[in-house]
């Protein structure tokens, strides 16, 4: 059986940096579930659905088609043969994907694919109901979260540094906590630390000192395998 390390907390936590970080430490593929809800909203948007309508969005979320394969350590995604990139990491699709992730119908359907995705090996999977929903059976799990001053600094300078900064850090900040705001407070699969997960608060932390606390709390014989 896949061993699943699941890591779960709000926007710009770090979550990505660390996953990516432990997979490669570990050879256990790393999964960013969060694309997945953004490719949802970037296909809805690009076909005109109205995204605040969650009707319209369930009788949509069928119709999306990714293809998931291992491509450098990490699953990469397909869109009609393509990977989305930044497209899906606008201010725009920042804007929508709360509201998409909402939808009963997408979870659903996300959460499958997500389940399937462990017959392709050992993975890290980052998300915000990982722990709890996805995979809660796990003995690996995790939330990490930091300030929202610390999580702003550093989303925009990862958009900074993709070149597609186009906010305040302070506009950055709004944005991150009113996606926290529906995330934990949606119907379906909030936001929350799950009963047993470590919760790691990275504000004061370096990426290192967060990769290795993960790495310290794994269970007996997940870091002598590879
Ligand atoms: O991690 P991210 O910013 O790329 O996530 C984009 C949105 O997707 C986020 O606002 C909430 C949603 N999401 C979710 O509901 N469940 C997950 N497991 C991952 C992301």
């Amino acid at each position: 059986m896949s061993k699943i390390i699941a890591i779960d907390g709000p926007s710009g936590a770090g979550k990505s940096s660390v996953s990516r970080l432990v997979g490669r430490r570990l050879g256990f593929l790393h999964v960013d579930s969060g694309a997945l809800y953004r490719i949802m909203t970037w296909q809805a948007l690009a076909r005109g659905v109205d995204t605040s309508d969650p009707e319209a969005v369930a009788a949509f979320a069928p119709t999306v088609e990714v293809e998931c394969r291992p491509v450098d350590g990490k699953v990469a995604y397909f869109v009609g043969g393509e990977e989305p990139g930044d497209r899906i990491r606008t201010a725009e699709i920042n804007a929508h994907a709360s509201e998409v992730a909402t939808v009963k119908a997408v979870r659903d359907r996300i959460t499958a694919t997500l389940r399937g995705m462990a017959a392709l090996g050992d993975l890290v999977v980052e998300g915000r109901d990982i722990t709890t929903a996805v995979f809660p059976d796990t003995p690996a799990r995790f939330y990490l979260t930091a300030s929202a001053e610390a999580r702003a600094r550093r989303r925009r300078k990862e958009e900074v540094e993709k070149g597609i900064a186009s906010a305040s850090e302070e506009a950055v900040k709004e944005s991150l906590l009113n996606r926290d705001r529906i995330d934990s407070t949606r119907r379906y699969a909030p936001l929350r630390k799950a009963d047993g997960a470590m919760e790691i608060d990275s504000s004061d932390m370096t990426l290192d000192e967060v990769v290795e606390a993960v790495l310290a709390a794994l269970p007996e014989g997940w870091r002598e395998q590879h």
